[in-house]
């Protein structure tokens, strides 16, 4: 694998002469070992080429000083072996190559000589053989993720002496042997007490568990063992790792009783102990009042009682005990614990009849108790609880064989939020929220140990898409949103999560926009709710060349006998007849009241999340938090209605949008506007959070903008002093809103009414396009832009939409050239009789420095700013938007385009976020190892994506 000393020579002197000619900035030492090791690989990045990685940017690779300190290069579909070049990267503190199924053979032995090396990912590749002692050489490692690969032989006993070792994931495997602890002279995984996750799971791990493995002085909140060989008891000692939150020991072959010591795991919230060989009777574990999940199924305990302590685990959602000889009646408060929602019973020896009585839990989905000796059941009144007693007494009685109850067969819950009703989309493409057909990442989200198990409550899904899509946003990544689809448990409990992540803007990331996203997951920066516990992410393939992800399969992967196959025919004609009935039914209640569908009182709210987290409020919850509609909070109004302010009980603030009586729409028009709305989404456009449809009300819900209008700050009413950059930053944040609208939203946006009371600055001064209550959908057949009614502003309006009523994108545009020509004068374009546009017309003199217009600036400028750099070239194409006929003035894009060069032009960068601050992402680079506890780990290593980022 290694360069030979004559080529390693050859490569010396080939970089000799490029050092000459090209100075290069990469260390040649680095610059060679990349070269090796892209030379064992197909399909690496198309920029690796030439010999300067750093100086060229080649994908994946992060440099500081000409060394090489980062590669990240995470699903690429690479294919080859690692070459043992690799570490001769001396500097280097990342390796993460996730998800390359082709990449295979060994790990390199010497990779020990990484000695800075911070986070090695490996997961989601083919790699074999054993892993190499001197892994146990790289003591800064913190992050230690080889699952998912075929690694065989033993854990090397050097692991132990990685002393800031924090996440250890060796899951999916076929590693062998003992869990190996220190001896006094070779050390042990013992040793490892900044170790928070031990994930194990899915190996061949065998013999017993140390009794030396556990001590109090450990740290562990993961303890992931499950689908092993091990054998013994559990070690008592394991009950003094006491900030353990999950511990899985389920499918191995351990034995003896289970330890009563358990119940001093005060923190757990997973305990999973099935498929084992344990004896003697379930202990007392009252005291885990932090509890979720219990699994003690399919061990050979001693026939005994359901035990009454269970009903004081307060908090416990899932209770599974399968095939453990439990007998007699169900104690009517098992099913008292609150947040109780699926319990498994089946395969034991419970009789008398199944009672709910009144004190059960109102999330309760799922009562399995097939196969049991039951002998009658009363249903609990006005519940949605799914039971099954197949194969009990009850299902003998000739009255309830045909009950939906005694029926064997269990269904799946199918989620997908948001719903995304679109077309078809060609090969490897997806509709994404907007309709647009686009090349998602897509990837399965791996859930090891969720702490709830009812699907058919999606508020944990929901909860789940939008936090992922406010990451994102939060960090300005080119991310438009996510999408969730077929949610699976599997037959280990794990639970799978189909994640389509949409690109902004662009049809497709690009390779490094990939990776930053991946690394995200990787080295679990994302950290989920804490109900969904530890997960992985693996990304499907995703091909710059060919398009997006290779065969994607949305699909519910069904295992079925041929008998299953024609049951499942006859479900599936029983579900389309449902369906075809409910539709009916919601045709009709559409007519009468559109919203019915999305109520908020009720919990089929099947058609919310199609508004991308838009959310219904009632007429009551708006005014409570605008104090009744105050007049203290009236923020302004238009003709459209006024606008107040509001604080919602969480504390945050919002804009509502009230409609005076006359200017009410059609119900179903207000349900269109806002399924428009909804799918808005840009940062330079102003969010719609939600809208009440109650009590002959329509309001629209906004993100409240701190800094008030742009018309306020030019006016000095807000103290906000604009300086000529400022400027130049507000024309382009708005712009490129309103270039949003126009040319990328679907279907695309005219404003109708752009105007400096229109465009909102956020705290950092970013300007927000705001107020849609003109809009309307370009390219609306039915409408063909003749509208009865003029609409829009004096002083902004376009003459030509005045004359010919013809509405179109370029009268948007006229009015932002009146706005640009606004923030030259500060003053209102119409004022004291003078209008702008003709003013500056008259007033300019081509020949002369700044045009002669210094008379007409707004004296901010002039006092707060240096050299107005690209003046004269901001005139221009203000006046171009000012063009009488529309088909002479620019697109919103072309004029994006020119403010950005104008920016250029002034020293500044066109990308960077806001007008005065710059952010970073230093706070996404602070990777925590952990998606439950707030430790902060964090690595010294430069992001490797940083290139990305707004300077
Ligand atoms: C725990 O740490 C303390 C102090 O570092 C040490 O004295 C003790 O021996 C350790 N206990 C175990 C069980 O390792
Ligand atoms: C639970 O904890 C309390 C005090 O923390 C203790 O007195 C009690 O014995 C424990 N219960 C069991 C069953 O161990
Ligand atoms: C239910 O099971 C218990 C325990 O096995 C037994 O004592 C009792 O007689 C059974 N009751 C009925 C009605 O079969
Ligand atoms: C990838 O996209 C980003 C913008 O998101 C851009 O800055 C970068 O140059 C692109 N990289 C390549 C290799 O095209
Ligand atoms: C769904 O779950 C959430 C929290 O998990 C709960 O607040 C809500 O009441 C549940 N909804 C229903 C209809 O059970």
């Amino acid at each position: 694998m290694g360069l030979n000393m004559s080529s390693r020579i050859g490569v010396l002197i080939m970089l000799f002469f490029q050092i000459c000619s090209v100075s290069a900035v990469t260390d040649v030492s680095d610059f060679s070992a990349l070269q090796a090791v892209k030379k064992e690989w197909k399909n690496y990045p198309r920029n690796w080429k030439g010999s300067d990685p750093c100086g060229t940017n080649w994908v994946g690779i992060t440099c500081n000083n000409s060394r090489v300190i980062s590669i990240s290069l995470g699903n690429l579909n690479l294919e080859g072996k690692l070459a043992a070049d690799i570490s001769t990267l001396s500097e280097l503190q990342i390796l993460d190559l996730t998800s390359n199924l082709q990449l295979s053979g060994p790990l390199p032995s010497n990779i020990g000589n990484l000695k800075k090396l911070v986070t090695l990912n490996l997961m989601g590749c083919s790699f074999s053989g054993s892993i190499p002692d001197s892994i146990g050489n790289l003591e800064q490692l913190g992050t230690l993720s080889l699952n998912s690969n075929q690694f065989s032989g033993t854990i090397p006993a050097s692991i132990g002496r990685l002393s800031k070792l924090f996440w250890f994931d060796i899951a999916d495997n076929q590693i062998e042997g003992p869990l190996p602890v220190s001896d006094g002279t070779s050390p042990g995984l013992d040793m490892l007490l900044q170790t928070r996750h031990f994930h194990f799971g899915n190996n061949k791990l065998s013999g017993n568990i140390s009794e030396k493995l556990f001590s109090s002085n450990m740290t562990l909140i993961h303890v992931l063992f499950d689908g092993n060989q091990l054998t013994g008891p559990i070690p008592e000692n394991l009950s003094l790792v006491t900030s353990l939150t999950v511990l899985r020991l389920d499918r191995n072959n351990l034995n003896g009783n289970i330890p009563p010591s358990l119940n001093n795991l005060k923190v757990l919230e997973e305990l999973y102990l099935a498929s084992n060989k344990f004896t003697g009777i379930l202990p007392d574990l009252s005291n885990l009042t932090n509890l979720y999940t219990l699994d003690v199924s399919n061990n050979q305990l001693t026939l005994s009682p359901i035990p009454s302590w269970i009903s004081s685990l307060r908090t416990l959602s899932t209770l599974r005990m399968e095939e453990i000889q439990l007998s007699g009646p169900i104690p009517s408060s098992l099913f008292s614990p609150i947040l109780l929602q699926t319990v498994s019973l089946k395969g034991n020896h419970i009789n008398a009849t199944l009672e709910f009585g009144t004190n059960y839990s109102r999330q309760l989905e799922f009562v399995d108790l097939r196969n049991n000796d039951i002998t009658g059941y009363k249903p609990a009144a006005n519940s949605r609880i799914r039971v099954m007693l197949a194969d009990n007494l009850v299902c003998l009685e000739a009255e309830n064989k045909l009950s939906s109850f005694c029926n064997a067969i269990q269904q799946n819950a199918s989620i997908s939020i948001p719903e995304i009703n679109c077309r078809r989309c060609g090969k490897g493409k997806e509709p994404n929220p907007s309709c647009r057909c686009v090349y998602p990442l897509i990837g399965k989200l791996d859930f090891r140990s969720p702490s709830f198990s009812g699907y058919s409550n999606n508020t944990n899904f929901k909860q789940l898409q939008q936090e992922l899509s406010d990451f994102f946003e939060n960090r300005n990544y080119p991310v438009d949103s996510v999408a969730i689809r077929n949610i699976q448990e599997t037959t280990e409990y794990h639970l799978l999560i189909d994640l389509l992540v949409f690109p902004r803007g662009e049809k497709r990331f690009n390779h490094t926009e990939m990776e930053m996203i991946i690394f995200m997951f990787s080295n679990q920066t994302y950290k989920p709710p804490p109900i969904f516990g530890p997960y992985i992410f693996k990304a499907e393939l995703y091909d710059e060349l060919s398009g997006g992800s290779s065969s994607i399969n949305m699909g519910i992967i069904i295992g079925a006998s041929v008998g299953g196959v024609v049951l499942l025919l006859l479900l599936v004609i029983a579900g389309i007849y449902a369906f075809r009935q409910k539709k009916k039914a919601e045709i009709a209640t559409d007519q009468i009241n559109p919203f019915a569908k999305w109520s908020t009182s009720k919990n089929n709210n099947i058609d919310a999340p199609q508004l991308m987290g838009t959310k219904a409020y009632t007429f009551e919850e708006l005014s409570k938090c605008t104090n009744n509609f105050s007049k203290a909070n009236d923020i302004g109004g238009g003709g459209y209605g006024q606008v107040y302010k509001g604080i919602l009980p969480s504390g945050k603030v919002i804009a509502i949008k009230r409609a005076q009586q006359g200017s009410l729409q059609g119900g179903l028009e207000f349900k269109t506007e806002i399924e428009l709305l909804s799918r808005v989404h840009h940062k330079n456009v102003v969010k719609l959070l939600g809208f009440c449809f109650d009590q002959s009300e329509q309001m629209l819900v906004y993100e409240y903008i701190p800094n008030g209008s742009l018309r306020d700050s030019l006016s000095g009413k807000n103290g906000i002093t604009l300086d000529w950059t400022r400027r130049l930053k507000i024309a382009l944040g708005s712009g490129k809103g309103l270039a949003y609208l126009h040319e990328l939203a679907d279907p695309p946006i005219i404003h109708r009414d752009i105007k400096s009371n229109n465009i909102l600055l956020d705290e950092n001064l970013t300007a927000k396009v705001a107020d849609f209550g003109l809009s309307k959908l370009a390219g609306d057949p039915e409408k063909t832009h003749v509208t009865t009614q003029v609409k829009g502003t004096m002083g902004y309006l376009d003459p030509e939409y005045y004359m010919t009523n013809q509405l179109t994108e370029k009268s948007d545009v006229y009015g932002f050239g009146v706005v640009m020509l606004e923030l030259l004068t500060g003053k209102s374009p119409i004022d004291k009789g003078s209008y702008v546009v003709k003013e500056v017309k008259k007033k300019m003199d081509k020949s002369m420095n700044l045009y002669d217009l210094q008379e007409l600036l707004d004296t901010t400028i002039i006092t707060s700013s240096g050299n107005l750099k690209g003046f004269e070239k901001y005139v221009d194409i203000a006046l171009r938007c000012v063009e009488a006929e529309g088909e002479n003035r620019p697109s919103m894009g072309e004029v994006v385009q020119e403010i950005e060069s104008i920016l250029r032009l002034a020293g500044l960068n066109p990308n960077a976020d806001s007008a005065t601050s710059s952010r970073t992402y230093e706070d996404a680079s602070k990777g925590s190892g952990d998606p439950y506890g707030n430790e902060s780990f964090e690595y010294s290593g430069t992001f490797p994506g940083s290139k990305l980022e707004p300077q």
